[in-house]
Order: structure tokens, then sequence, then C-alpha cells
């Protein structure tokens, strides 16, 4: 079967700012490795994510906050080598921006230098808007990320909808406006409700990308594992499943465990 690659054209930071002024959907996924982010990519996705879900999905840990900058890197590299066509954005992990500028642009540049990435996020608003001001200083694109932030994890004490009242939302407004004014190439907004989801992209000029977020965005991202259905206990509201594999894996691999028992692997064909 072939792969689609609809433009072979690089994306940038530009493409996805003019695919909102045209009106086009941009399309985002999670990758963090070679094998996998080669596929995303020859699908067509616009953009990819080196998300610190790396930490949950890859590490097994309960939150996004053990993941350090130097896994970060490994993942980010990995992800570099891959592609050839979609924009690739990096997560900041927590604790390698939120002391003070200096060290947000030390960590950006690091992840810059070292993965050969093309942009970084940081989740928050106004609080870390100097933070973002540096590493633009530094040329390095940054994308923002309002709504459920999971960095913050144990000051909301949940990963329910966010900005349901309406002084909460009045904030992420005005963040996400301060975001923009501040030089954000374009933001994630995460598990919000889709008619202040919708106000803030119609807001803003450049595209707010949605995760649980609705359909009046200016385009969405899903963590790739949980699309495939890879990590099955994992099910939203907000998650379209394309695919079952942790059914059809575990069965591929009891087929080859019962296979390997009763000496049916390898057979004939199947050695030298
Ligand atoms: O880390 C991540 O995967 C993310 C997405 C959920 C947007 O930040």
């Amino acid at each position: 079967m072939s792969a689609i690659r609809p433009q072979n054209k690089r994306m940038t930071t530009h493409s996805v700012q003019e695919m909102k002024r045209k009106g086009e959907k941009i399309s985002m996924l999670t990758a963090y490795d070679y094998t996998l982010a080669r596929m995303v990519d020859a699908a067509g996705t616009d953009v990819i994510l080196v998300g610190d879900s790396a930490s949950n999905v890859m590490a097994g840990h309960e939150t996004t906050l053990p993941i350090t900058l130097d896994q970060m890197i490994y993942h980010a590299s990995s992800v570099v080598r891959a592609v050839e066509r979609a924009l690739i954005v990096v997560d900041l992990p927590f604790g390698s921006y939120q002391g003070d500028s200096k060290q947000a642009l030390n960590s950006a540049i690091r992840i810059m230098k070292e993965s050969g990435a093309h942009a970084v996020k940081l989740e928050g608003g106004v609080e870390i808007i100097e933070s973002i001001k540096r590493i633009l200083t530094a040329g390095i694109p940054v994308m923002g990320h309002l709504g459920l932030t999971p960095q913050s994890i144990y000051k909301f004490g949940t990963y329910t909808v966010r900005a349901k009242e309406e002084a909460e939302a009045e904030k992420l407004l005005e963040d996400a406006k301060a975001l923009e004014a501040a030089g954000c190439f374009s933001l994630v907004l995460e598990k919000v409700p889709a008619h202040l989801a919708q106000k803030v992209a119609e807001s803003l000029e450049i595209p707010v990308i949605g995760i649980g977020a609705g359909s009046g965005v200016d385009g969405q991202v899903l963590v790739l594992h949980d699309m495939l259905g890879m990590t099955h206990e994992f099910s939203p509201r907000f998650l379209r499943r394309y695919l079952s594999l942790y059914e059809e894996i575990t069965s591929a691999v009891s087929r080859y465990v019962e296979d390997v028992k009763r000496i049916d692997f390898p057979n004939e064909e199947e050695q030298y």
C-alpha cells in the first residue's frame, strides 16, 4: 500500500498560519519514536508534537511531571530523523522553564540544538509570558498551551473540563490574547467547552489547535497511541479511536507465543 503524501513541501510555522487564513483545518498528532513518526508523517499530518505525554505513554508514569529534558531531546531526535514534511514541535518538560526566563531559554536552545526540531511548546498563560518572550528573542518559535495543562495537575487535582465558569473562561481568553501578543505562532487548547474554544479561535489570528475543545477551532490534536487504541483503558469523551491496536497486538503476540511453544515457528521456509 502506498503512503499518502499530499504535499511534500515542508510545513513551517508560517504555513500553519496560512492554513488558518485559508480556512484549512490543521492536523496534529503526537509521536515519540522514529518508526511511528515515519508513518504519521507519510500519512500527511501537518504538525507532529513530541509531547511530554511520552511520560505516560512511553514510560508508564502516572503524570507528565517526571519526564526530563534529556529524555524529551532523545524522543525529539528520533522523530526528527523520521520526518520529511511535518512541522515538529517539542514540549518543554515540567521543571525546565518555570524557574525563570533564562532557564526557559536555555532549555529551548538545548531542544532546538540537540534534536533539530522546529519549535517548542510551553504550558501556561501570562505567568510565563517573560519566558516565552525570551525564547522568541533567540528566534525559536513557541506554541502556547491553555485550558487543561497536565503539568499543573497537582494544583487542579483533576483532569476534568476547564474554564466552565465565567471567570476562568475570561482569564483563558485574556491569556490567549497575551500569548498571541507575545508572539506565539499557535496555541493548543485542551479540554475546554466548545463554545469557548470557538470564541478564542475567532478572537485570534494565530491558529488554535484543540483537544477536547470541539470543532470550532483551527485544527485538532490527539495522542497517537490513544487514537490507535493502544492505551485501551483511557477513553475520554473527546477521543475517537481509529484502530483497536491493544487487542490486535496482544492477539498477534499470543499467536506467536503459541507457535513457538508448539514448534510451529520457525517452519522449513523460515530457516537456513
Ligand atoms: O503532551 C501532549 O501530548 C500534549 C497534547 C495532549 C496536546 O500536550
